[in-house]
């Protein structure tokens, strides 16, 4: 299958900066988008995820500034927003709705670097920045990830805060969480800050300890597979926080900090104690957990053919326990495997967003056709399918 064609994404942001400053900026910086390839809804129990960054990016072109002031513009809305920064602590959380939403992230980046390392607003200068970004929005691919590594790296570098790419990412949590309000765990900004060429990142997410888990897609002569519905979702709204919440039942049922510490053999004994929703959201990220473990030690052990099966069961529980997938992600999944992928699942937050199918090189298009014919039959929208390699984290590129 034939990759989607980069375009030239740095140099969109490089003209946007020039459209709103007249000049030229000090510096680019990018981040990128990921995919997760098991442990879904693990990260906020503190269990284990297993994503990678992908080849698509957001790209900022910033150069600082002297008056405290931080103007944003993204080729997506091209309105600059613009803040003084000793105005961040009066904006967010309590005002963040007078902000336009997008820009949330990146003034949220601002706001949360400047508490992270104990820096006074008026201790740094200010920055232009101007985004550009390829990471498909909706997808379920991180694009919110993306634009958080890539103004946290720029920021960071450009006013000299002493933080690490941990630090960077845990900025970008409370970004989202507190800036855009959406519940979400930790997961998409460490894929984004720490992603490697054919790696995944195995990550536990209560320590924040990561390890480097090689993919080797190519090398078995296979490819991922992104299958993008077009089905929007947002985390700020709905069902991912009221899955959040129905896992913190979970874990107060058993008297446990998170769910990271139940085990496949405490699910009995916590079916007495809750309800039957309840039950089955904790089996699902109990079960998850050990899906990752088991993921990490077969791609070390056998390579990547035969992780197939956990990705089906992946898919499997969060349809059935969870109840995060739709339809289309679904259709999607049971084309990919009728037509010859090893695994396939739904990937990212749910509701809507990407499926992934792991297929052999030869066999890609026969599963993209396969999928395409089945969003047909049933009257879906086209999907957009396209493969996606694991490519290096965030940081500065000129
Ligand atoms: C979204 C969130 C992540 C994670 C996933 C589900 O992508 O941003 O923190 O919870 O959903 O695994």
């Amino acid at each position: 299958m034939t990759p989607t064609p980069a375009s030239d994404t740095a140099g969109q942001a490089r003209g946007l900066f020039r459209e709103l400053t007249g000049a030229g900026p000090a510096g680019t910086w990018s981040a990128p988008g990921r995919v997760n390839l098991i442990g879904e809804h693990t990260d906020y129990n503190d269990g284990f995820v297993l994503p990678f960054a992908i080849p698509f990016r957001t790209h900022v072109a910033l150069a600082p500034r002297t008056d405290g002031i931080l103007r944003v513009v993204s080729t997506f809305d091209p309105v600059p927003v613009e803040v003084h920064l000793t105005d961040l602590d009066a904006l967010f959380p309590a005002r963040r709705d007078e902000v336009p939403e997008w820009a949330r992230y990146p003034l949220g980046i601002a706001w949360a670097l400047l508490h992270a390392s104990g820096t006074a607003a008026g201790d740094v200068g200010g920055a232009d920045l101007a985004f550009a970004s390829d990471v498909p929005v909706g997808a379920g691919l991180s694009s919110s990830a993306a634009i958080e590594g890539a103004t946290a790296t720029a920021l960071a570098d450009t006013w000299g805060l002493d933080l690490d790419r941990v630090a960077l990412a845990r900025a970008g949590r409370t970004a989202e969480n507190e800036a855009v309000g959406a519940p979400t765990g930790i997961m998409d900004q460490m894929a984004s800050m720490l992603g490697e060429a054919d790696a995944a990142i195995f990550l536990d997410c209560r320590t924040l300890a990561a390890e480097v888990v090689t993919l080797g897609f190519d090398a078995a002569g296979l490819e991922l597979i992104v299958i993008d519905t077009g089905v929007k979702h947002s985390h700020a709204t709905g069902g991912y926080g009221e899955r959040r919440a129905a896992c913190e039942r979970g874990a107060a049922a058993l008297d446990v900090a998170a769910l990271r510490d139940v085990t496949v053999a405490d699910l009995p004994r916590l079916s007495e104690r809750v309800d039957d929703v309840t039950f089955r959201r904790v089996r699902h990220v109990v079960t998850e957990n050990r899906r990752v473990l088991d993921t990490v030690e077969v791609l070390r052990d056998s390579g990547p053919t035969v992780i197939g099966d956990l990705l089906v069961a992946s898919h499997a529980s969060m349809r059935d326990d969870f109840e995060i997938s739709v339809p289309e992600l679904d259709t999607a999944v049971e084309a990919a495997l009728t037509a010859g992928a090893l695994g396939a699942r739904m990937t990212g937050g749910g509701f809507g967003g990407a499926a992934i199918a792991l297929v052999s090189r030869d066999g890609a298009d026969a599963v993209a056709e396969a999928v395409r014919t089945a969003f047909d039959e049933h009257g879906f929208a086209a999907p957009h399918i396209f493969p996606v390699t694991a490519g290096p984290g965030a940081g500065r590129d000129d």
